[in-house]
């Protein structure tokens, strides 16, 4: 097969977990004899040294005549957060390219590794079989894409953030909701704040209008802050969460205290034509940036849901992820996932062992 990626690092651990991620790339590539161009754009903090904008034109450029694209994280120190390099960085980068390629369906897979369930802080009992959920976001909606305002009223600063949905953007990403639960346990949960939000109110009976084409997936609904409270009483209910920009900001971070750590979790955005974005859904982590320490695992997988999802790669990807089973079954840990303080394996030492088993 021949395609072309879009490989766009960034900033923080971008760089270092994709370099290594591009090494399980192009051993798969060798193995199935496919040929991948690999097309490298900046973007984030990094661009903006070198281009003076977080997201040039010719990276947008290269996203466009890619069939997919492999994004690492963007972002700076929050303490530098009003430096030029980094101030509106996330908005002016990651969030521009999704409204670009309207990307607008993200998925993020969280379940506890049978092999890590120590790292997973919850108790055995409420884990019990295994919690395996994918939370699909909507991704350019909300108070994320509203108008942003900063502002002086009777010599009062003031700011405010528009929340602002219409029914076509709720019903694209139920329908990728309710298709995902089709080729998983037939559940959606859809999470919204309907007893405060007119937009939840929008978003509910959207959502249970596009639910009446699916009577075999069963439908639903959650206040969100009961969904927050019911991942740690009871998480073995879900199967995928239909949420909106923001909830499924928050909730996907708590997610990721079910596998353990940030670092374990891909994700991928679409849009209505299929085209799509793959990345961790963890930050830059610049506290952890140039140490040869973060976990390459969420990269690692993001690259193997391109494969499937872009690509129809099956064997491929699932190669990637019995690989990265494998390893973490014979108990090599990197730094956030080791419960040995002070221990745990580098970037390219579990890349390594992930590497061999390929
Ligand atoms: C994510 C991130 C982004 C978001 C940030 C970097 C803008 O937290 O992908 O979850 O809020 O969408
Ligand atoms: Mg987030």
């Amino acid at each position: 097969m021949k395609k072309t990626i879009a490989i766009l690092p960034g900033d923080g651990i971008g760089p270092e977990i994709m370099s290594q991620t591009l090494r399980i790339l192009k051993k798969i590539e060798n193995k199935f004899d496919h040929q991948f161009q690999l097309v490298e754009g900046y973007i984030g903090g990094s661009a903006f040294e070198k281009y003076n904008s977080h997201f040039p034109e010719i990276t947008k450029v290269i996203c466009a005549k890619s069939d997919a694209i492999l994004f690492g994280s963007v972002g700076g120190p929050l303490e530098k957060a009003e430096f030029p390099k980094w101030k509106d960085c996330e908005k002016n980068s990651i969030l521009a390219l999704r409204k670009t390629f309207h990307f607008s369906s993200n998925i993020r897979p969280a379940k506890v590794f049978a092999e890590l369930k120590e790292i997973c802080p919850l108790k055995d009992s409420i884990i019990g079989n295994g919690i395996d959920i994918v939370i699909v976001r909507e991704l350019l909606g909300d108070i994320y894409f509203g108008e942003h305002l900063t502002y002086i009223e009777n010599q009062l600063r003031k700011a405010k953030d528009i929340c602002e949905y219409d029914e076509k953007q709720i019903s694209i990403v139920a329908h990728q909701a309710f298709r995902m639960a089709r080729k998983r346990n037939n559940k959606v949960t859809s999470v919204d704040k309907a007893n405060v939000l007119d937009t939840s109110k929008l978003w509910r009976s959207i959502v249970s209008e596009v639910g009446r084409d699916y009577p075999d997936v069963t439908l639903e609904h959650m206040l969100v802050d009961n969904c927050a409270m019911q991942f740690f009483i009871q998480p073995t209910q879900f199967d995928v969460i239909l949420t909106s920009n923001l909830f499924g900001d928050i909730l996907s971070d708590a997610a990721a205290a079910f596998p353990g750590s940030l670092g374990l979790m891909p994700s991928a955005s679409f849009n209505e034509q299929g085209f799509a974005l793959y990345e961790p859904s963890g930050g830059s982590a610049p506290h952890l940036a140039g140490k040869n320490i973060a976990n390459p695992i969420a990269q690692i997988l993001s690259l193997s849901l391109l494969f499937k999802h872009s690509f129809e790669l099956f064997e491929e990807a699932d190669i990637i992820e019995k690989a990265v089973q494998k390893t973490l079954q014979a108990g090599y840990r990197t730094k956030d996932i080791c419960i040995k303080e002070n221990e745990g394996i580098s970037t390219t030492q579990m890349t390594d062992i992930i590497l061999s088993h390929i």
